[in-house]
């Protein structure tokens, strides 16, 4: 594997291979890669848990970390993405770690660069780390995919985190459904209500408001979205007996998420956050093995 940018490509066999090696991981603490590898993170959105949760996965495998910081870059002078990347190949990174708002942006790199991209989100298309993440904390939960009733809530059309989970979760058997506003369903189809679903569901992830893909619009208050969409207090008791929370984070509050139920005991938030580092480790260890 050259590189990892979406879970669309990725057949069922490799994914429960990047779970079992994050497991180990998990189980184990560090792992030194033998070999001495360079890389990087470029990130030209905003991130706290992605970003920070790369570097530790890094630290850990003990590569070296070329710091980067998109706002004092060369791109503020004009300079492309292409040039950027070609840039860091020329001055002997291995890998580069890239989150940008721009659907697809990885497809203009691969084939005219020789060091390996790892997405770390692009715009509204794919978010695969953090799809392994949230299927590690499923599997660490339930065991396993086939049969389970997984609810995504939220603003699914412009998720990357729901595509790419909607993607990986069908492909091991799980059943997925969304509910969102009809203006946010993309290709996604929404089911009527929360009554439809909520008593079935062994998962409900829940999904921040993208604002920063909505072009200024906005359909809802906090108030009347917290109303309609959102995990409220009330809706939390009538879960399934084993069912969990998720939610990538950042949460806001109050909107798609009751404040008390961010440590509830049903939630699996900051179990996500650090599973997130061993599913990075497994990914960045399998990168950089497979360099020639
Ligand atoms: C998500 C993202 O950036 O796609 N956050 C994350 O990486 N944990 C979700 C979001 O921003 O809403």
């Amino acid at each position: 594997m050259d590189h990892f940018v979406s879970m669309k490509e990725l057949t069922e066999k490799e994914i429960i291979e990047f779970l079992d090696r994050a497991e180990m991981f998990k189980k184990n603490g560090t792992h030194e890669l033998p070999g001495k590898y360079t890389v990087s993170n470029l990130f030209f959105e905003p991130s706290t848990r992605t970003k920070m949760s790369f570097e530790m996965a890094e630290r850990k495998l003990g590569l070296d970390v070329l710091p980067f910081e998109a706002a004092f870059s060369s791109t503020l002078k004009g300079e492309t993405l292409y040039d950027t990347v070609k840039t860091l190949e020329a001055i002997g990174v291995d890998a580069l770690v890239i989150r940008h708002p721009e659907d697809g942006y990885y497809e203009e790199l691969i084939g005219r660069t020789s060091l390996s991209i790892i997405n770390g989100g692009d715009g509204s298309g794919q978010h695969p780390t953090q799809s392994l993440l949230d299927l590690f904390t499923i599997r660490e939960e339930f065991g396993s995919f086939e049969g389970l009733n997984v609810l995504i809530v939220g603003d699914i059309g412009h998720s990357r985190v729901a595509r790419s989970n909607a993607q990986a979760l069908t492909k091991l058997g799980a059943n997925v459904t969304f509910l969102c506003p009809d203006e946010w369903a993309d290709e996604f189809k929404s089911v009527n209500d929360w009554d439809e679903v909520l008593e079935s569901s062994d998962v409900v992830m829940l999904l921040r408001i993208q604002h920063e893909r909505h072009g200024g619009e906005e359909l809802f208050t906090k108030e009347s979205y917290h109303e309609q969409y959102g995990l409220t207090t009330e809706r939390v008791l009538r879960m399934k007996e084993r069912a969990i929370i998720m939610h990538p984070a950042p949460f806001n509050r109050g909107v798609e998420i009751a404040s008390e139920l961010i440590e509830h005991a049903r939630s699996r938030i900051f179990m996500q956050i650090k599973n997130g580092v061993y599913v990075r480790m497994a990914v960045l260890e399998k990168i950089l093995k497979g360099r020639k």
